[in-house]
């Protein structure tokens, strides 16, 4: 039997655990594994490499993918969509590791040309629907945490405050639990629009008692009360449609220096926060993720997704995965709140 294996949309630290776990179960099974490169792309082009344990061998604790990335829409073209068929035709399933977008597509393929595929959600942003966690959200938040803990100790020297701008396009997951963990004094997400007022009262706050220092962090995703519009890099999107989200850190910094007379600076953290070696935890819910994809290949449950629910690998179908995004609670923002201030 024949499997392929792809990895599309951002990287993200963990996706080499799951291609490991992957490649090593299923040739257990007798399964011959094909790697795709670079996502969707790989498919179309009918670009893949044969993975034996020497090509998984070592990259455990590797950041990033071996089989490359990237952010092909095949809807985008029907003679895509018309490739993916005839190549995904000879070969007896596919397992798509990505997030909404990729998935997305897997969805679709699924439903509307009947593929063999199964999914593993991807993301550092967590925000994927119908599993607790995605792998490499758990190294993201860490990064944002030490990358805090450093910045309170230059923040303090200088009474200043700093603004810690977080990847999170539609979530605000990686501020909020990165912010808990580093210990921020305002966090802002673009579930809750922001109220400028309310962060001058909460920074001016902390000085009042003495406290001449803060650190606020924001997800790029975050939009002012005042306006639904996103702060933008550049106007053009991706594929999927995406624009380039970065600057609200920025534009927040310049608001809060102008209104509070504090001197603030801005960190954006970037794709520091996407790079390097995964967490203990992403490595092994990569592995847990990457062997449940297979034994949902060997039970020919095509249209599903292996999910974390609780502490137990699950099913899911597709759909529910990519159906919805998943938001911050309002219950963990109350949590992260008792702190602001
Ligand atoms: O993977 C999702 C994400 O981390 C978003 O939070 C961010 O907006 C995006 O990736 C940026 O990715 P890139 O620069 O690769 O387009």
């Amino acid at each position: 039997m024949k499997v392929g294996v792809l990895t599309g949309g951002g990287d993200c630290p963990g996706l080499n655990a799951v291609i490991r776990a992957i490649t090593r179960r299923g040739l257990q099974e007798g399964y011959q594994i094909l790697g795709f490169k670079d996502g969707w792309l790989g498919v179309i082009k009918n670009n893949f490499v044969s993975l034996d344990l020497s090509s998984v061998s070592g990259i455990l604790p590797r950041g990033g993918t071996i089989l490359g990335t990237s952010r092909t829409n095949p809807y985008k073209n029907p003679e895509d969509v018309k490739a993916i068929k005839e190549n995904l035709g000879r070969i007896d399933a596919l397992i798509a590791i990505g997030g909404e977008d990729t998935l997305g597509v897997a969805c679709k393929l699924v439903k509307e040309e009947n593929l063999k595929i199964v999914g593993v959600p991807k993301t550092i942003d967590n925000d994927l629907s119908a599993t607790d966690y995605t792998f490499g959200f758990d190294t993201a938040i860490n990064i944002v945490m030490e990358a805090i803990d450093r910045l309170h100790t230059t923040a303090e020297s200088h009474h200043r405050v700093m603004v810690i701008e977080v990847m999170g396009r539609h979530s605000g997951w990686i501020a909020i639990e990165g912010g808990i963990a580093g210990g921020a004094d305002v966090i802002l997400i673009p579930e809750i629009p922001i109220d400028i007022e309310e962060v001058v009262r909460l920074v001016k706050r902390r000085n009042e008692r003495g406290r001449n220092f803060s650190i606020v962090v924001v997800a790029e995703g975050a939009k002012f009360k005042e306006s639904d519009e996103f702060i933008l890099q550049e106007e053009k999107r991706d594929a999927f449609g995406h624009v380039h989200l970065g600057g609200i850190g920025n534009v927040l910094a310049k608001e809060i220096e102008k209104r509070t007379g504090f001197e603030t600076r801005t960190v954006v953290l970037g794709h520091l926060q996407r790079g390097g070696s995964p967490s203990a935890f992403d490595r092994v819910l990569g592995t847990r993720l990457g062997i449940k994809a297979i034994e949902l290949v060997k039970e020919g449950r095509f249209g599903q997704m292996a999910a974390l629910q609780g502490n137990r690998i699950v099913s899911v179908p597709l759909e529910d995965a990519v159906g919805s995004l998943k938001m911050v609670d309002t219950q963990l923002y109350e949590v992260a709140k008792v702190f602001f201030g």
